[in-house]
């Protein structure tokens, strides 16, 4: 499997805490990969720090082979804009926006036409079944549909990478197994990678693959050989 995004030695302190203590990792193309571990071990600064939110102190992560940790500010934010996609725990969706154009956003930021944007994010409604929920705010939707809506918003760019922290920790088990569903096989068949913390089993059993973290440091791997 080619690697899309690799992090090689990374390491990085907060004040005396060692978040991470030279970790390595790669994720394939296409590839699905859930980071598991006790609270406090390192699984979202490892996320974040592969996202290009947190810069390492130490070692380096590669994007289709070339360095990203070491681009300045406004190359590295306009990176994670159009080449990462992100859903977080709490949907974190603009209240005020309805959902189409919450998941144009993204678009429209990057300077397509408001129009044309909200086209395009209309084609998500269908596959992520939220037909006829186009024009509700956040605030008019169930927990698992606003979920979806961010998971729209975090595909609609085309990204290489999608990365989740806890998206489905705020959700019941039953709407957890159809968000999880969703998120793991629209990201493949976008042909996009994703990376995922996540606390639960049930959640991670999704995945093509399973990192253990513990103490910032890579515990142990899981790969399960069929793909839910
Ligand atoms: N911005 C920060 N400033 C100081 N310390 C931090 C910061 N972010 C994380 N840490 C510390 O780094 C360690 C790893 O934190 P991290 O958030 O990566 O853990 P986690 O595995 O995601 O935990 P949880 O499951 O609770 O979300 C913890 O000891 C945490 O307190
Ligand atoms: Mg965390």
């Amino acid at each position: 499997m080619s690697t899309v995004l690799a992090g090689r030695g990374l390491t990085k302190k907060y004040g005396s805490t060692t978040a991470l203590h030279g970790v390595d990792v790669a994720v394939g193309v296409r590839e699905s990969l859930a980071i598991m571990g006790p609270s406090g071990s390192g699984k979202s600064t490892l996320l974040h720090t592969l996202a290009g939110v947190v810069r390492p102190d130490g070692g380096e992560v590669l994007l289709q082979g070339e360095r990203i940790d070491s681009l300045g500010e406004n190359r590295l934010s306009e990176l994670r804009r159009k080449r990462f996609g992100f859903v977080f725990q709490f949907g974190q969706l603009l209240p005020e926006l309805p959902a189409e154009e919450n998941i144009a956003l993204p678009l429209m930021l990057d300077g397509m036409p408001r129009a044309r944007s909200v086209s395009l994010a209309r084609r998500w409604f269908a596959p992520l079944g939220l037909d006829g929920l186009e024009k509700r705010r956040p605030g008019q939707l169930s927990g698992g549909q606003a979920q979806r809506v961010a998971i729209a918003r975090a595909l609609v760019v085309q990204p290489d990478v999608v990365f989740a922290d806890e998206p489905t920790g705020a959700l019941d088990q039953v709407t957890s197994e159809e968000v999880i569903r969703l998120l793991t096989s629209v990201t493949r068949e976008q042909g996009a990678s994703l990376v995922m913390v996540t606390h639960d089993p049930d959640v991670a059993a999704h995945c093509d693959r399973v990192l253990q973290v513990r103490d910032g440091r890579i515990s142990g791997h899981q790969q399960y050989t069929v793909t839910p």
